[in-house]
């Protein structure tokens, strides 16, 4: 016998993405994980970031941000982006992490350590409520180079990739 809750919205799995925002000189870094992929051509993801946020404004003045995929191995760091705010604390310099620009962006910073990153312009910004939502155009991929495939695509490891789901995190794992 089924039961109606009140509704709710954080049963489904999210990627954990340190969002790079604000400029080289003045980074700052937000652990998203209302993210996701929008459209293929042109390519496109979204991110949903809270008004109260430090990075909000960062994100709406610049028109751009940076989404960096973060290693099982940078979960210390995905919480202290995820819970400090760069009001108080530079996440990039506590955590020993180096921003650098992000071509063709003209502002925000990418992080040097992730293995794969997105730059991102945004097109469209969407009041929902706790949230505004950023969509945003994929205007080019940085990546290691061994992650580039034949088809000139990058995929995270999946092992490597981290889940947010029910306020914990997970892997995914391969079923086919
Ligand atoms: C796993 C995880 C996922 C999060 N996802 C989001 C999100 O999608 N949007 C958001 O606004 N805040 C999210 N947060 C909260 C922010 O990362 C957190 O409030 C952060 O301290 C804000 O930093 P800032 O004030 O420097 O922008 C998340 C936190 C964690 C730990």
């Amino acid at each position: 016998m089924k039961v109606t809750i009140p509704p709710y919205v954080h049963s489904y799995p999210a990627p954990v993405i340190l969002i790079g925002c604000g400029t080289v000189d003045n980074p700052n870094i937000i652990t998203c994980s209302w993210f996701g992929t929008v459209c293929s051509e042109p390519p496109m993801v979204s991110v949903s970031i809270r008004q109260s946020r430090h990075s909000f404004p960062l994100v709406k003045e610049t028109g751009e941000f940076t989404a960096n995929i973060p290693r099982v191995s940078d979960l210390e760091k995905v919480e202290f982006c995820g819970y400090k705010s760069g009001r108080s604390v530079n996440k990039f310099k506590e955590l020993k992490l180096t921003p650098l620009s992000c071509p063709p962006l003209d502002s925000a910073p990418m992080i040097e350590e992730c293995s794969l990153i997105l730059a991102c312009k945004v097109k469209h910004e969407i009041p929902l409520g706790s949230h505004n939502m950023f969509i945003a155009e994929v205007v080019a991929v940085h990546c290691e180079e061994d992650m580039v495939r034949r088809t000139k695509t990058a995929v995270p490891f999946p092992e490597e990739q981290l889940i947010y789901l029910d306020k914990r995190y997970w892997t995914p794992k391969l079923l086919k």
